[in-house]
Parts: structure tokens; C-alpha cells; sequence
């Protein structure tokens, strides 16, 4: 069985993993179909990450700036494009935001989330899936032991993986009680190009590059599992084509690595692909230890053997290689540095650091 699309609605398509996937979907595989990419263009979001993409696939690439905290758009663009598949990823997604101001998290990733599916039941005759991409905070934080599956309970710690947990708890109730063909994927922490300067792997790449403090939470010892974008974006497109409707899955890199381990690598790399530092010191002499995050989860580690054994998916980055090639692809790219750090996004940064 494999699920085939003719006009997919991708949520959030202007974000870090929107764009990658978009870009995934259109040029490495034989997807034939329309992508409509609906995007409030929040601080978060920048449409100009897919300019290229646009002009090489002209009416197989729609943009359509719209917020999911609208119903009455949704479901124009629905009836417009005459949408047969959704890969929702529009969200708020930064845990320090969350904790800062929660609100536009419950209005987006839980709201936003319902008015999505409620226009995706209205018109449940021709849709053949609903995917929603999630996250593995949503079942907590571990400790130095034992892995995240599909059947942890959940136990979400912050605002931002309260409200994607409650968002997930919809998207199942929408499959159980109406038959709505729903996927989920849960998912560790990606890094890679075109992810916003907010989150850890490209903040200490451009701080390190600038000669900034790196500022590392509480003592660095938080452990995540890093996953390379694309690996993610092939994850999602495994799970919409083959996997099982009503099916959860967790993706994960299997490349778990201390907080303090990661912006060593980084550092490193940077030496090694930049000019030096005007004062010749190694950039690890830039780490600060800055204030713990507030209910800071201590681990997160994803088992993702059931997305393996059943739709025969695996990484193809591991961390050495995945973070080179991050570090190199911000070097080239710093005019979209620039361009994503002019407006709303540049005054949340220097707030929030001018506060700790
Ligand atoms: P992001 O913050 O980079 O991008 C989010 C996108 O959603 C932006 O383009 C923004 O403009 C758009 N958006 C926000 N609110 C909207 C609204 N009300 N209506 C329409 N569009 C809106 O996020 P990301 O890192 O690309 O994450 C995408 C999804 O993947 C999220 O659902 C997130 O929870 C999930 N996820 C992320 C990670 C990660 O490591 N980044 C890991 C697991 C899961
Ligand atoms: O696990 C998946 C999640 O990964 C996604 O659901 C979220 O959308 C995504 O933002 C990410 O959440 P994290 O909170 O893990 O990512 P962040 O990059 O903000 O932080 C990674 C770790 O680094 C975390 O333990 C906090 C720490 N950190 C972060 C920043 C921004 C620092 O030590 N210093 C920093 O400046």
C-alpha cells in the first residue's frame, strides 16, 4: 500500500522543517503532485527559504499566507486546492518562548491544531491522510537511562510540549471517534540548514562565528537525540505513504549527546571552517554558563526500531557528519542569516538574553 497525493496542504511549510521537507518532497522524490503551503509567516517563519523552490516548480508550488488560527481560511484553501493530503507542522515551537508568553502556543498548537482537523473532517470524502508531525517532549523527560516508544504515557513538562501533547490527544480523537486517516510522528531534536538562530545548533554556529558568549543552560549536562533534517523530512514522507491510519511513530537520530558535548562540536568545527578569532583563542573559551531553563527536562532518547522494522527507514547522518555540513551550509549562507534575524525574531533574542 502506498498513499498517493494530488494536492497536499503542508502547515508551516515557511519554518525550519517545512521548508526542508517541502524541498525533500519536491526534488528526491516522485511525489507528482501540487504542495500548498499555508504560512502565517510569523517571526518564525520566511518565505524567502523557498524562493528557488518556487521559481523551479511554478504551479507545483502554491504559497498561501494564511493562519491556522483561522477557520474560515482553512477552509478556503481547502476547497480552492481541493486538498487531499495535510502534513500540519505550523506551530509555535520554542520551549523558551513557551515559558516566556505560553499564549500563542495554546492558540496555534492547540486551537490552530482543532480548526485543522475540524475542516479535515468536514471534507473527510476525498482526504486520504492527515499526518501531524509532533514531538518527543511530549513524554517527558527521562533519566540516564531507557528510551522514549510509541507507548510511553505521556507526561509533558513544559507549556510548548503541553500543548503539542494535547494537540496529538486530538488529532487520535479525531481518528477514534470519526475515522479521520491520521498519522502521527513524534520526533527528537533536528538541526540542519534554514532553522531559525533561536535554537541551540545554529545560536552557538553564529555566536561562535561572531565571537559571541555561547550561553550554555545550567551545567550542560541535558542530554538530547540529534536528528538531521532531512532524515526527519524522509520520515514523514515513509509514515504519509506506508504507514498504518491511526499509527504513531517515533523518529530519532540515535545520536544522543550532551548539551555541552554539542557546543564543543561546534566550536570546533567553526575553528577549523572560519577565520579565527581576532584574539586567536579557540571558541570554547566562548561557553557561558547561563541560568538553568525553568523545569529544564534532563533527557530525551527516541527507540525508533518499530519506524525501522515496518517501513524500513533510517538515518543517513550521523552527528559528525550532519553537523559539518550545518556548520558549512551557515557559513554560505549568511545573507539569509540577515535576513531572517532583521524583525520580530531579532527583538525576541536580544530581550530574552538581555534577561539573563
Ligand atoms: P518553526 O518554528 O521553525 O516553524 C514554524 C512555522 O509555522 C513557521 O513558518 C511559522 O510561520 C508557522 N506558523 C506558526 N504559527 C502559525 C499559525 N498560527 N498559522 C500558520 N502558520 C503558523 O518550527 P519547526 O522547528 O520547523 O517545527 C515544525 C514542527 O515540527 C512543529 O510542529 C514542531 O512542534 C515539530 N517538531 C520540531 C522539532 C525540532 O527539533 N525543531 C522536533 C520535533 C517536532
Ligand atoms: O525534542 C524535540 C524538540 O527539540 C522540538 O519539539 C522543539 O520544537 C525544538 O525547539 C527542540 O526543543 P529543545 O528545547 O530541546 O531545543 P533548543 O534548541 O531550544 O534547546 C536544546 C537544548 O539546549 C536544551 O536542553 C536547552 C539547551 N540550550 C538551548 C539554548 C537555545 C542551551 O543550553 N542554551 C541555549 O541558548
Amino acid at each position: 500500500m502506498s498513499r498517493t497525493f494530488n494536492n497536499l496542504l503542508v502547515t508551516g511549510g515557511c519554518g525550519f522543517i517545512g521548508v526542508n521537507f517541502i524541498r525533500y518532497l519536491l526534488r528526491e522524490t516522485p511525489f507528482a503532485g501540487r504542495v500548498i503551503n499555508l504560512d502565517a509567516l510569523t517571526y518564525a517563519g520566511y518565505a524567502g527559504s523557498l524562493e528557488d523552490v518556487s521559481r523551479e516548480f511554478g504551479n507545483r508550488y502554491i504559497f498561501e499566507h494564511a493562519d491556522i488560527r483561522n477557520p474560515a481560511r482553512i477552509a478556503e484553501i481547502m476547497d480552492k486546492y481541493e486538498v487531499d493530503g495535510i502534513c500540519h507542522f505550523a506551530a509555535e515551537s520554542h520551549v523558551d518562548r513557551s515559558i516566556v508568553a505560553p499564549d500563542d502556543f495554546i492558540q496555534t498548537n492547540i486551537i490552530g491544531s482543532y480548526n485543522l482537523l475540524q475542516a479535515a473532517r468536514e471534507r473527510q470524502e476525498r482526504l486520504v491522510l492527515f499526518h501531524h508531525v509532533s514531538t518527543d517532549e511530549v513524554f517527558g523527560s527521562l533519566g540516564e537511562t531507557g528510551y522514549f516508544v510509541e507507548t510511553t504515557p505521556y507526561d509533558p513538562r513544559s507549556p510548548y510540549s503541553a500543548s503539542k501533547a494535547a494537540s496529538d490527544h486530538l488529532v487520535r480523537a479525531f481518528h477514534e471517534t470519526y475515522g479521520l486517516p491520521v498519522t502521527i510522528t513524534n520526533c527528537s531534536n533536528n538541526y540542519g540548514p534554514y532553522q531559525f538562530p533561536e535554537k541551540l545548533v545554529p545560536l552557538m554556529i553564529l555566536n561562535a562565528l561572531e565571537g559571541k558568549p555561547l550561553p550554555v543552560y545550567g551545567d550542560g549536562r541535558n542530554v538530547r537525540d540529534w536528528l538531521h533534517v532531512r532524515d526527519h523530512a524522509s520520515a514523514v514522507w515513509a509514515v504519509m505513504e506506508r504507514g498504518r491510519a491511526g499509527g504513531t511513530y517515533c523518529v530519532g537520530g540515535r545520536n544522543e549527546l550532551r548539551n555541552l558535548e554539542v557546543v564543543e562540536q561546534l566550536c570546533r568545527l567553526v575553528d577549523e571552517q572560519a577565520a579565527p578569532l581576532p584574539s586567536g583563542a579557540p571558541r570554547e573559551s566562548l561557553i557561558t554558563f547561563v541560568k538553568d531553563r525553568p523545569g529544564h527536562d534532563h533527557r530525551y532518547a527516541i527507540d525508533c526500531a518499530l519506524l525501522e522494522a515496518e517501513l524500513g527507514w533510517s538515518q543517513s547522518e550521523t552527528a559528525v557528519s550532519g553537523f559539518a555540513k550545518t556548520v558549512a551550509w551557515y557559513l554560505e549562507n549568511m545573507e539569509w542569516v540577515n535576513a531572517v534575524r532583521s524583525g520580530a525574531y531579532r527583538n525576541w533574542i536580544e530581550h530574552n538574553y538581555a534577561q539573563r
